[in-house]
């Protein structure tokens, strides 16, 4: 292995020292491996409470995405965790969540001194328009008033060749965005943001989240097509999210609505208004 794909194992002490007062907020647990912590974490949720619980791990077995695909990582060069949290809202109050979840995340990139990392809706993480990491936000055990969600984020640290040709979407990691912290530090970072997050969103919702998500959208104004199920849904201009994360879409037909779908860039047609 390349000296520079060695890196200090994920250390929960490290994290704990990090977190200074906050990390009495978690617990937290690192696996050397795991089938998928998001998988373990509803695995424990379904047998007693996951508030605050985190199940991190250096490589993960069945990683999983969104709609279904599996989640490619670098062992030992990979961020993979998953974080437990009992929502005091009904399941159908959480519209937005996994965008809000994504703002703290760039937010505590941005903490660590990496700038410019961007959001592509709904909560990819952008660097130079290649995929730096990913959100699964999952619901278990829906109550009356309260609901367990499982937040699983995956960031790239260092990727080794294989790991990005295992990939089909450009991929990038935390190197070539010049950051050679530890994993220790960066798990530290992202719970400091999400712990704050969380709370507003419970109260606020994801509104007072619109502004920074828009602000660091990659494909803001941008033309773009929605797909959903391999198949194109349609095609306009990226201009807005609504205050329940839906995307807004500037159709010929007008603005048109989404609440789930995956984008791509449109390539500019010579004549065709910016
Ligand atoms: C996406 O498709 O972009 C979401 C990827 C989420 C991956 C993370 S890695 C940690 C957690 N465990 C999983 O199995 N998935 C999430």
């Amino acid at each position: 292995m390349p000296a520079s794909f060695v890196s200090s194992p994920l250390d929960a002490g490290r994290v704990v020292a990090s977190l200074g007062p906050l990390a009495s907020r978690y617990r937290i647990e690192v696996h050397p491996a795991i089938d998928s912590t998001s998988t373990e974490l509803k695995r424990r949720g379904a047998a007693g409470p996951i508030d605050g619980l985190v199940i991190a791990a250096e490589t993960q077995t069945a990683g999983r995405g969104r709609h279904g695909r599996s989640w490619v990582d670098q062992p030992g060069g990979s961020l993979l965790f998953s974080l437990g949290w009992q929502a005091p809202v009904a399941a159908g109050s959480l519209p937005g969540l996994s965008l809000a979840v994504g703002v703290a995340a760039c937010l505590a990139l941005e903490r660590l001194g990496i700038a410019r990392t961007q959001l592509k809706w709904p909560n990819d993480l952008i660097f130079r328009h290649c995929k730096l990491g990913g959100i699964l936000v999952e619901t278990v055990n829906p109550r009356p008033d309260s609901v367990d969600v499982v937040i699983g984020i995956g960031i790239n640290v260092r990727l080794e060749d294989a790991a990005r040709d295992a990939v089909s979407a450009p991929v990038t990691d935390l190197q070539a965005a010049g950051w050679s912290g530890s994993r220790s530090e960066l798990l530290a970072a992202v719970l400091s943001e999400l712990g704050p997050t969380l709370e507003r969103f419970a109260r606020e919702g994801f509104h007072p989240f619109r502004a920074a998500w828009l602000a660091r959208h990659a494909f803001q104004h941008r033309n773009v097509t929605i797909w959903s199920s391999g198949r194109e849904i349609a095609a306009g201009r990226a201009t807005n999210i609504d205050d329940d994360g839906a995307l807004l879409l500037e159709t010929p037909t007008g603005i048109r609505r989404f609440v789930s779908g995956e984008l791509t860039l449109r390539p500019d047609r010579a004549g065709e208004p910016g």
